[in-house]
């Protein structure tokens, strides 16, 4: 994507998937006009600043602020183009125990940013979702429904502002602050890897999948899209065995809010889903675009009316073996059996 004098900001860009975005950008278009990381924590941002040096990359800026904060939020908005909302409250248990914490930074803070895209020269928005925002079971999946509804209906509201909002939806990032894969490579070490369900499944996507994905939505979007990536599934105890086979694989138990198969597309989405190749997009159900410029657009297929794109019912799977190369490749280029 040409993103030639173009300023870009990214909230939660000091996460796994902000910094992975940040060093894409950067090599591929390092004739962008700014990038500015916009979150909470100066610790983060200052160890950031030391893998991005500042006299090498020059476009790179640091912006302390919390989604939460209209004003915050306006403020660092002005000037920018492109924004990429990545910042959430993620972790499944802290939100359950923790729930309006949660729904006051996934929910409110994803109206904060529309507000203010909406009042500043932003021209496009992509928001980060997540397979468990379909058919939510729990608090950080509802917010996150929540989150994409707003974006999605954000495309009503915008008058003669050619703003497009639109969402990208995936499953588990390897390697990704506090997922599955780093979690057994420490417990490894301990020689048990605790197992919630033997049977559970999950959907795979790598950090440049995810990059991927959201410059695609970034360049392509024509407004109010979900746009789902068509990635692999895993079997937790075939992770298990990638990572320590020589390991007691113990059964603890399921944890609250969590679910044996992920969802990416319900039945009840599939009126509203297209295949388009590579990937999957759900459609809102107003827009401002013509839906037959769109199909031709595209080369977009209607999904079967009860189709359905579920972990656990997956066409494509990785293997004990590919999950090993994928961990090396991806996560830790240490890693042995
Ligand atoms: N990782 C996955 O497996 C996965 C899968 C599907 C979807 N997603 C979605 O992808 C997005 C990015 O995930 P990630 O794995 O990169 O998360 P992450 O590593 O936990 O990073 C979260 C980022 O958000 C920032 N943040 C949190 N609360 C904030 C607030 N109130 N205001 C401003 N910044 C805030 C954090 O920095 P501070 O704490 O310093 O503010 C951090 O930069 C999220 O929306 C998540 O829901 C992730």
């Amino acid at each position: 994507m040409d993103l030639k004098d173009k300023s870009i900001l990214i909230t939660g860009g000091t996460g796994s998937l902000g910094k992975a975005l940040t060093k894409h950008i950067l090599n591929y278009n390092s004739d962008i006009k700014r990038l500015v990381i916009f979150s909470r924590d100066e610790q983060k941002q200052f160890a950031m600043a030391q893998d991005f040096p500042a006299d090498k990359f020059p476009q790179l800026r640091f912006f302390i602020g919390d989604v939460r904060d209209e004003a915050r939020v306006k403020r660092a908005l002005k000037g920018i183009d492109y924004v990429i909302h990545a910042a959430a409250m993620k972790h499944v248990p802290i939100a359950e125990y923790n729930p309006m914490e949660c729904v006051k930074t996934n929910i409110m803070g994803a109206e904060n940013i529309i507000n203010a895209c909406l009042e500043t020269d932003v021209e496009r928005v992509v928001a980060l979702s997540t397979d468990k925002a379909a058919a939510p079971i729990n608090l950080y999946g509802a917010t996150k429904l929540a989150s994409d509804k707003l974006f999605v209906a954000a495309n009503n509201i915008t008058g003669w502002n050619p703003i497009k909002f639109s969402v990208v939806r995936y499953g588990n990032v390897m390697g990704s602050n506090g997922s599955v894969i780093p979690f057994f490579l420490k417990k490894k070490k301990e020689g048990v890897l605790p197992i919630t369900e033997p049977t559970m499944t999950r959907f795979n996507i790598s950090l440049q999948g995810g990059v991927d994905m959201v410059m695609h939505a970034l360049e392509h979007a024509w407004g109010g899209e979900i746009f789902v990536p068509k990635i692999p599934s895993y079997k937790i105890m075939d992770i298990a065995e990638a990572i320590g086979p020589e390991c007691e694989k113990a059964v603890v138990g399921i944890r609250p809010g969590e679910k044996i198969h992920e969802e990416m597309i319900t039945d009840s989405d599939s009126y509203y889903t297209y295949d388009l190749g590579k990937y999957y997009t759900i459609l809102p159900s107003t827009h401002k675009w013509k839906l037959e410029d769109f199909i031709e657009k595209f080369n977009a297929k209607k999904v079967k009316p009860g189709f359905q794109y579920n972990s656990g019912q997956n066409e494509e799977w990785d293997s004990v073996e590919n999950l090993r190369d994928l961990i090396k490749e991806h996560v830790d280029p240490t890693f042995e059996v």
